[in-house]
């Protein structure tokens, strides 16, 4: 993303932020906690973090967390966060396509990407979820949540373009889907609504050459 639209996003979400002390609920989102229970600890990246109530309850279960996201204000919380309960979360404040190609090309891989209702607009949201999957070691796990096309004025933003349908996340590229489907209520950040929820996995050869 171009500085200069980084800079409007930050702000945007800033201002957001600095009207409520807690803009979003502390709890981590169910469908995550509910499929991450069983996996042993490992690397993580939270994209879009916001106050980091998944990337806390992450690292309290053990996971070595990155969380990114364009608000300062909201990192700043996250990291207070952690410091009160004793966890270490690594924040960085950059735009998501940006970090996850800087890590690409570091060769930093995760075993776990988390994307909680991060809504891109119609031409974003393919690149964030490419983006995201190239980014997992293989057989690393890939979760998204985000507000479905039917919660258009219920829940989310106000444009039918940045909801989400099952088939947007149906075929991520180098992704397994383990899991999708639509829920319902509660494990929205702040409204009544329904979710779609995709938990897939990496295919174990995406980017290996087979041997000739
Ligand atoms: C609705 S909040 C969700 C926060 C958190 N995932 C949760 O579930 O509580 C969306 C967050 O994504 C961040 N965000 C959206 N687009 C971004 C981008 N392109 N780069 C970095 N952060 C972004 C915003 O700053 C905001 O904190």
């Amino acid at each position: 993303m171009p500085a200069d639209q980084f800079h409007a996003l930050r702000d945007q979400w800033d201002r957001r932020y600095a009207e409520a002390p807690q803009l979003f609920r502390a709890e981590p989102d169910e469908s995550l906690a509910e499929f991450v229970a069983p996996l042993p600890p490992g690397t993580a990246v939270d994209l879009g973090a916001g106050e980091g109530r998944n990337s806390l309850w992450l690292a309290r279960q053990g996971w070595d967390v990155t969380a990114v996201d364009a608000s300062a204000v909201a990192l700043g919380r996250l990291a207070e966060a952690a410091a009160r309960s004793g966890l270490s979360v690594r924040t960085v404040g950059e735009d998501l396509v940006t970090f996850l190609a800087a890590a690409r090309d570091a060769g930093d891989t995760f075993d776990l990407a988390v994307l909680a209702y991060i809504h891109p607009d119609a031409h974003g949201r393919p690149e964030i979820l490419s983006a995201a999957a190239a980014s997992l070691t293989a057989g690393g796990h890939l979760f998204v949540v985000g507000h479905h096309l039917s919660s258009l004025g219920v829940a989310g933003p106000p444009q039918a373009e940045r909801l989400y349908t099952e088939d947007d996340l149906r075929r991520v590229p180098g992704i397994d889907v383990l899991s999708l489907e639509l829920r319902h209520g509660d494990s929205d950040v702040s409204a009544p609504g329904t979710d779609v929820v995709l938990w897939g996995r990496r295919h174990g050869s995406v980017g290996v050459t087979p041997a000739s």
